[in-house]
């Protein structure tokens, strides 16, 4: 009689770092689409816990009741059939909430404290074992999951990040100067480079892509090449 053996299909892991306004989120959502992966937006995680401190008043220099607001709060990310995500915050709807500028201007000072990113590698580990999945964020090829299959690190010049950024937010309906994007995107870069704890940098193993003068879709298929040779 022939014998039945089940054979676990290998769990991949695709990950995209780079600062603000390269094109990661974009370009990871459509790679996760078209590979059929989750997408785990890992920066989502870190707005939603920064709008749970504005909201409860916390004093962004005291790391330590960042960490303890960490531990005891529920992040959810969902995949919606139609290729969008919805990020749950104690179990509320907070997806447009946490891309507001006044989230954007503490959410370094939140991604910083190594209590949350430890918190966060946790779940960020946790949620990558469970199917095979696109992760983007400043350090998934280097902290989270150094041993993923392919790594990814986009990069674009600064006054094209600032140009991106500031369209993408008009057209979300934010009114915002330009000047106040750049500055937001300068400051981010800023902390999110210098911290002690999992800085933004590209992994030794990760394929540099310059987005400055590519199109979205000419992005994905360059990463989707690199997967799929
Ligand atoms: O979309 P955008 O590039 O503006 O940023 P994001 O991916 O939403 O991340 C927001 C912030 O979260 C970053 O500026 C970092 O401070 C932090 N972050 C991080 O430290 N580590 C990650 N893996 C993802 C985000």
């Amino acid at each position: 009689m022939a014998s039945k053996i089940k054979v676990k299909a290998k769990k991949i892991i695709i990950a995209i770092d780079g600062p603000a306004g390269a094109g990661k989120s974009t370009v990871a959502k459509l790679l996760a689409k078209r590979m059929r992966f989750l997408y785990i937006d890992t920066g989502a995680m870190y707005r939603a816990l920064t709008l749970k401190a504005i909201r409860q008043g916390l004093d962004f220099a005291q790391g330590r009741q960042l960490t303890g607001l960490a531990k005891k709060t529920r992040i959810d990310l969902e995949n919606k059939s139609d290729g969008a995500i919805r990020v749950l915050l104690d179990g509320e709807d907070v997806s447009l909430d946490i891309r507001k500028p006044n989230i954007s201007s503490f959410v370094s000072d939140t991604a910083k404290v190594p209590g949350v990113r430890k918190e966060m590698l946790i779940r960020q580990r946790e949620l990558g074992s469970k199917a095979s999945c696109v992760l983007d964020g400043r350090d998934i090829g280097t902290a989270v999951f150094p041993n993923a299959d392919k790594k990814f690190f986009l990069d674009a010049d600064f006054k094209e990040r600032v140009r991106r950024r500031h369209k993408e937010l008009k057209e979300n309906g934010q009114d915002i100067s330009w000047e106040d994007v750049r500055k937001d995107l300068q400051n981010r870069d800023t902390i999110d480079s210098s911290r002690k704890c999992a800085p933004l940098k590209q992994a030794k193993d990760a394929i540099y892509i310059d987005t400055t003068k590519m199109t979205i879709e000419g992005t994905v298929d360059i990463l989707y090449k690199w997967i799929n040779p």
